[in-house]
């Protein structure tokens, strides 16, 4: 067995994030506060969006894109099952039925065509996830959900950094999610971000993270006169702290060389697995290009099946993960009578996800390739 120990992720945490988290809680603001400011403005900037909302986690972000939109009991939103699960717990989380749609077998992605074939007189949005980092088109979604009249909210948890037609895969959503969740390129610990270009909805938004306040406890803060603050609707508590945010600012700083480097040990990998038979690795669609958060590759005609390969992989020291999930296959999901998935049921079934961080050599990737060579000898 080999003594080689290679993780799937690693966050690229240095010591200007450890002097950055300090410098927070020397200042004596670990709440909400100036840094958290300073983060959404610039996170917003670099995604290519007006405004930007810090919240706790993508989760909660997705839960307050989806009542900024009204979303409630009765009404349907489809998500593409193919997702961490979060995208559709947030549906169940405002009463509402989430609908599962098929996704493109290459990205991965909800199509204008897999949302119409389960689109019902009760959807009201969707939730189209840019997976994996990869991002689904833009241009065809966005207008698709404007001619159907519904709501298209843009879960952008692996994006940063992506692009579509040019821009940063955020740039023109309505309403995008983001996560800064250690396995995505940037990461705040734990943490979110919601972005939208409309002023209104960004100030209820700040609104629906804070306990429904009509002024945060920042600016109650700095007043020099007290300042009665009114609740205007039933809310939550879904802030960052100025601990996280400071992190994140310095992720920030980082991110575009993050993505650079992933895509260059990505293209290594391309290279290498290319003289393998029966894996098809994750690449750029036509209309845009991936940051890579995950490198998958789909089995199709491999000699092993995922389980083994994912078995033999490990024995060798590869930590990789099985493909992304599917929540419809899940027992939180038993309930729902989804329509056919196949395309869903192949990618979760037959892929699995590669190492990919800014500490892996290219000794490592010859390793990872090497094993996946012998299992296709065998
Ligand atoms: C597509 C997608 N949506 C939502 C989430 C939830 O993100 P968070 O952990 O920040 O709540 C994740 C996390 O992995 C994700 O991959």
């Amino acid at each position: 067995m080999s003594q080689r120990k290679i993780p799937v992720m690693i966050p690229m945490l240095g010591e200007e994030e450890a002097q950055a988290a300090a410098d927070a809680v020397r200042s004596g603001w670990v709440a909400q506060g100036p840094r958290v400011a300073r983060f959404e403005q610039e996170f917003a900037a670099t995604v290519g969006a007006q405004h930007g909302v810090a919240v706790s986690s993508c989760t909660t972000a997705l839960h307050l894109a989806l009542v900024l939109q009204g979303i409630g009991a009765g009404d349907e939103v489809v998500v593409p099952s193919l997702s961490f699960i979060a995208t559709a717990n947030a549906v169940r989380y405002v009463g509402a039925t989430p609908v599962f749609a098929d996704v493109d077998l290459a990205t991965g992605n909800l199509t204008a065509e897999t949302i119409d074939a389960v689109r019902t007189a009760r959807t009201r949005s969707v939730i189209a996830v840019h997976q994996g980092g990869v991002p689904f088109d833009t241009a065809a979604l966005r207008k698709a959900a404007d001619g159907w009249g519904i709501g298209l909210v843009e879960d952008a948890a692996c994006a940063a950094g992506s692009t579509a037609y040019g821009q940063p895969a955020g740039a023109g959503a309505r309403i995008a999610a983001w996560s800064f969740h250690p396995r995505k390129l940037i990461t705040t610990g734990e943490g979110g971000m919601v972005t939208v270009d409309d002023a209104e909805w960004a100030t209820r938004l700040r609104r629906l993270r804070e306990h429904g306040m009509n002024v945060s406890a920042a600016d109650r803060h700095a007043s020099a006169q007290p300042v009665l603050e009114a609740y205007l609707e039933t809310a939550y508590n879904y802030r960052m702290t100025d601990i996280q945010a400071a992190v994140g600012l310095v992720q920030l700083g980082r991110l575009a060389g993050l993505v650079a480097q992933r895509r260059e040990l990505a293209a290594r990998y391309h290279e290498l697995l290319a003289e393998i038979d029966g894996l098809v690795p994750v690449r750029d669609p036509a209309y845009g290009q991936t940051n890579y958060q995950s490198f998958w590759v789909l089995l199709d005609g491999f000699g092993a099946a995922r389980d083994e390969v994912l078995a033999e992989l490990a024995a060798q020291g590869v930590s990789a993960r099985r493909g992304i999930m599917a929540a419809h296959l899940e027992p939180a999901y038993a309930d729902v009578t989804a329509g056919p998935l196949p395309v869903t049921e192949r990618l979760t079934r037959d892929s699995l996800i590669l190492p990919l961080h800014h500490a892996l050599t290219a000794d490592d990737q010859a390793h990872i390739v090497g094993v996946l060579r012998d299992l296709a000898r065998r």
